[in-house]
């Protein structure tokens, strides 16, 4: 910003305001000096040699005074009130509020900024409100279907007559919906700790593959039920440096959605490798693959594409991995192809224990 500009951000009365005083009072006197000449030329009476000046400079202080009101209320006055009437509407919830500013842009000065700044925060503020709205509806939506659960098997259960099974397998049903409740919960409340950095990671030195092998085994029943071909490549060992306990959210996830996503008789792959800078991980699955929509939106909170697995989990565990990712520096990139498959890699930086938080 050049000097010139920058007094102009600063002052919304220019120089030529001055420079228009000037030469009008000038002009003015000019005119005086001679009414003056012309009333000593023609020797008027002492009542008109004073009327005449006070009666002329009387017409120049209106003009001048109507001529600041005019620049005051233009500039001043004018996008104030218009500012005044936004925030009002700010204030009654409207965030739809825009205050043009008052100069073209290369002209713009103190209060077109302000104007430019408030027009920022009320478009903040909207999508503040906006995902706040949405993420109340997310949680209710998602809370009401394990309690509808909950409720239709209690009904059921206090119906007489049930035989031993029948009860065992509503107690069953309730106990399912109670976990996924819970699961639900404690995924909202990591996911707003993580947000609002309430969690303050622990770094510690670990075996990647070790943690990627017992992920992995977690995952033993469902791939031998659904007859999954589960295959992992991983190096003997491979140290990094970071939070054990988040980092498990992300490979937990990346291998139930593998899991999840692909149909009995298909195959997942778990890979590792790593390099002088940092340890790749790489999980792939021969699964239902991704729309291009899905892709775009797969680590928004609540988000699931594939509705028709929509009660296998609530949409958080991209979001989280995301997020957890992100806090320890590490990147995650997702190749897929609708009715092909998916790969997820992640790649993790290799830090030195000096330059951690
Ligand atoms: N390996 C995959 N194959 C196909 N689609 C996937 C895969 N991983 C994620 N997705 C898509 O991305 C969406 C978001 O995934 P995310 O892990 O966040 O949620 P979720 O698995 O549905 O639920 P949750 O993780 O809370 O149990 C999924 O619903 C699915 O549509
Ligand atoms: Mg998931």
């Amino acid at each position: 910003m050049t000097k010139r500009e920058k007094r102009r951000m600063e002052n919304r009365f220019p120089p030529s305001l001055f420079a228009t005083y000037l030469v009008t009072l000038l002009l003015m006197s000019g005119i005086h000096i001679g009414l003056i000449t012309l009333v000593n030329k023609y020797q008027w009476n002492q009542f008109v040699q004073i009327a005449i000046p006070l009666a002329y400079w009387t017409m120049v202080a209106v003009g001048l005074t109507l001529f600041t009101r005019h620049e005051i209320i233009k500039t001043y006055d004018r996008p104030m009130k218009e500012l005044a009437r936004a925030a009002d509407r700010v204030a009654h919830g409207d965030f739809s509020v825009y205050i043009p500013p008052v100069h073209p842009s290369n002209r713009y000065d103190y209060l077109d900024r302000m104007c430019l700044d408030f027009n920022k925060m009320v478009a903040e503020l909207g999508s503040m409100e906006t995902m706040r709205t949405d993420f109340v509806a997310n949680v209710s939506h998602e809370i009401k279907t394990p309690i509808a659960g909950i409720q239709n098997y209690a009904q059921l259960l206090g119906k007489p007559g049930l035989t031993e099974k029948e009860k065992e397998n509503y107690t069953a049903a309730i106990l399912s919906s109670t976990h996924r409740l819970s699961a639900l919960i404690t995924n909202i409340l990591r996911l707003n700790k993580l947000e609002s950095q309430q969690i303050t990671p622990k770094y510690e030195t670990y075996d990647l593959c070790r943690q990627l092998s017992d992920c992995a085994l977690g995952f033993e029943t469902i791939w031998e039920e659904k007859e999954i071909d589960f295959e992992a490549e991983l190096e003997d060992r491979a140290t990094i440096r970071a939070d054990e306990s988040l980092m498990e959210l992300v490979w937990n996830n990346l291998l139930s959605n593998a899991f999840k996503f692909t149909e009995p008789g298909g195959s997942v792959a778990l890979r590792q490798t790593s390099d002088r800078d940092s340890v790749m991980v790489e999980v792939s699955d021969t699964g239902c693959g991704m729309s291009e929509e899905t892709k775009k939106h797969m680590f928004d909170k609540f988000y699931q594409g594939d509705t028709s697995h929509a009660t296998e989990g609530n949409g958080l565990g991209l979001a989280l991995a995301f997020r957890v990712l992100q806090l320890m520096g590490a990147s995650i990139g997702v190749k897929s192809e609708e009715g092909k498959g998916t790969t997820f890699t992640v790649q993790i930086p290799v830090k030195e224990e000096a330059t951690d938080l």
